[in-house]
């Protein structure tokens, strides 16, 4: 069995935390972690085959020769804070908020140990087939993000502008730009944009819009190649245990982790592009 760790224990973590309880992913949590310590206590509490021990730190997981596998479901600086160290100790590294991957900062990361670092499809698929044409070159990727107003009301991007979205009654544009731009604007939710900016290694255009005729998020993206044309819509739904959560999302990750965990050897995945 790997030994993991997870850093973040909040709704990605919990659930991902629960698959490992459930024997769906076979491993064994060594380690919970998170700035509020309480919320590592209260999941490691709610297990009831894993007993992991609440770390006091990074660097305690980072020194474990026990922990293989370390899951970043945190938020995107826990990525460029801890990365590094876990790396540099030979850890693989599953990364949930994908958008710290795109940022300049993280770029000697990747060129160093980028073979060890894993990245999930999130609330998108068809990164397979997009890495495949990659191979030959994209020419260039658009993603649009359609959610419900009442679902991007409350990011910081909307607010800090005064964008009014309530009582809309047409699809309205709210952002656009390119991914690492995105990961900015809306640091939580837009991890899609990166995974398609990692898978391709081309540019990436998003726009948000704000849909009333929507009560899913729906993500579409076109990428152009020589080799061909992809063209990829998810519309994505709560997590049924919990719905801060994409359902696919989640599901992505622990599908990751499997994979991850069953294989032993330089055939593990590695979704970074
Ligand atoms: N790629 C994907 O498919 C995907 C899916 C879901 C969530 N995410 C990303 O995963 C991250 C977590 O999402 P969530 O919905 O579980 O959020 P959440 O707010 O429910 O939980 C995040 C937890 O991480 C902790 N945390 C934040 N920064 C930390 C740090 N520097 N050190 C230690 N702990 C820290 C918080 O205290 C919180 O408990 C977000 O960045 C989100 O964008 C990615």
């Amino acid at each position: 069995m790997r030994g993991v760790a997870l850093i973040g224990c909040g709704a990605i973590g919990g659930v991902i935390a629960k698959a490992i309880d459930d024997g769906l992913i076979p491993a064994a949590l060594l380690y919970v972690v998170d700035a509020d310590r309480g919320r590592a206590e209260r999941l490691a509490a709610s297990l009831r085959n894993q007993k992991p021990a609440v770390a006091s730190g990074v660097d305690e997981i980072a020194r474990d020769p026990r922990v293989e596998v370390v899951v970043e479901a945190a938020s995107q600086e826990a990525v460029l804070q801890y990365a590094e160290a876990l790396l540099a100790a030979g850890k693989e590294l599953v990364v949930l908020s994908v958008g710290a991957l795109v940022r300049p900062e993280a770029r000697p990361l990747l060129a160093k140990y980028g073979g060890r670092v894993h990245v999930p499809s999130g609330a998108l698929g068809g990164l397979d087939a997009l890495r495949a044409l990659a191979l030959a070159g994209v020419e260039s990727v658009e993603l649009v993000s359609r959610k419900h107003p009442s679902k991007l009301a409350d990011e910081p991007y909307v607010r800090e502008r005064g964008l009014k979205l309530e009582g809309l009654r047409e699809p309205l544009v709210v952002f656009e730009g390119t991914a690492e731009e995105a990961v900015r604007a809306f640091p939580r939710t837009l991890n899609v944009a990166a995974a398609l900016a990692l898978a391709s290694g081309a540019p990436v255009r998003v726009k948000v819009v704000a849909d009333p005729s929507t009560h899913r998020n729906v993500h579409e993206f076109v990428a152009r190649s020589k080799a061909g044309t992809l063209y990829v819509r998810v519309e994505n739904v709560p997590h049924p245990g919990n719905p801060k959560t994409s359902y696919l999302a989640a599901l992505s990750a622990v599908e990751l982790l499997r994979e991850l965990c069953s294989a032993r050897c330089s055939s593990a995945p590695n979704r970074n592009g």
